[in-house]
């Protein structure tokens, strides 16, 4: 699928280039019980073809004495063209460890190293009304203070013939678990929100 590199975890070796003209979407996401990733792979499938790829995965020993220490993972963000971010929502916001990410940011906001790349972002509950709006509004918060662009979706919930954007939620993708199953339609939308990006990501650079 035109994947660059899968960071999941990985602290060593060189972050990867975009090569080539496609642009660069680096998928930022932390998950415990695999649904966030589900989401993330599904966002990754969307732009293949479209975007390079890098499934960047938070994962807790990347987090040493609270502080999230994984160099390679924010360098690849440095050289990407677009970013999703993506985590389940905990307790009605981000997950710590997806926190502890961002804070590690801080110092390319300093120097606003991330300024005018595209961004959008995923999430995923238990409940239908869990708070997942305020992950999302967290998401877009955090890439205006990298003055990053946000790219929310563009499916009215409850129009699309699909079912895509089934919660209605338009500043990013909203979804939770039915009978412990991601639905489909989530699936199908996480792949849009994956080509949109791409397709932004390349009308930006
Ligand atoms: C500590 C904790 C807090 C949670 N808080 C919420 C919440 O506020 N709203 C919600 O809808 N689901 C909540 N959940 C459910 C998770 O978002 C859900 O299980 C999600 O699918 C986990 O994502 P993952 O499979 O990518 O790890 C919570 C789960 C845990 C473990």
């Amino acid at each position: 699928m035109g994947l660059v590199q899968n960071l999941s975890g990985v602290k060593d070796g060189p972050a990867p280039q975009s090569g080539t003209t496609m642009p660069l979407l680096a998928i930022v996401y932390f998950s415990i019980s695999g649904t966030t990733e589900a989401l993330a792979h599904a966002v990754a499938r969307g732009a293949a073809g479209t975007a390079e790829i890098a499934l960047c995965r938070i994962v807790g020993h990347d987090i040493v004495s609270g502080r999230f220490q994984n160099e390679n993972l924010l360098e690849t963000i440095d050289g990407a063209d677009a970013v999703a971010f993506g985590s389940p929502t905990y307790m009605g916001g981000a997950a710590a460890q997806f926190k502890a990410f961002a804070d590690a940011s801080s110092d390319r906001w300093s120097a606003q190293r991330w300024t005018n790349k595209i961004a959008g972002g995923f999430t995923t509950g238990a409940c239908a009304g869990g708070d997942q709006l305020h992950t999302l509004t967290y998401f877009s918060i955090l890439a205006a203070q990298h003055g990053m662009l946000w790219c929310g979706l563009d499916i009215p919930g409850g129009e699309d013939p699909g079912g895509r954007n089934r919660l209605g939620s338009q500043l990013g993708l909203a979804t939770h678990l039915v009978d412990g199953v991601l639905p489909q339609s989530d699936l199908l939308t996480a792949e849009y929100v994956g080509q949109r990006l791409a397709r932004m990501a390349g009308r930006n650079s």
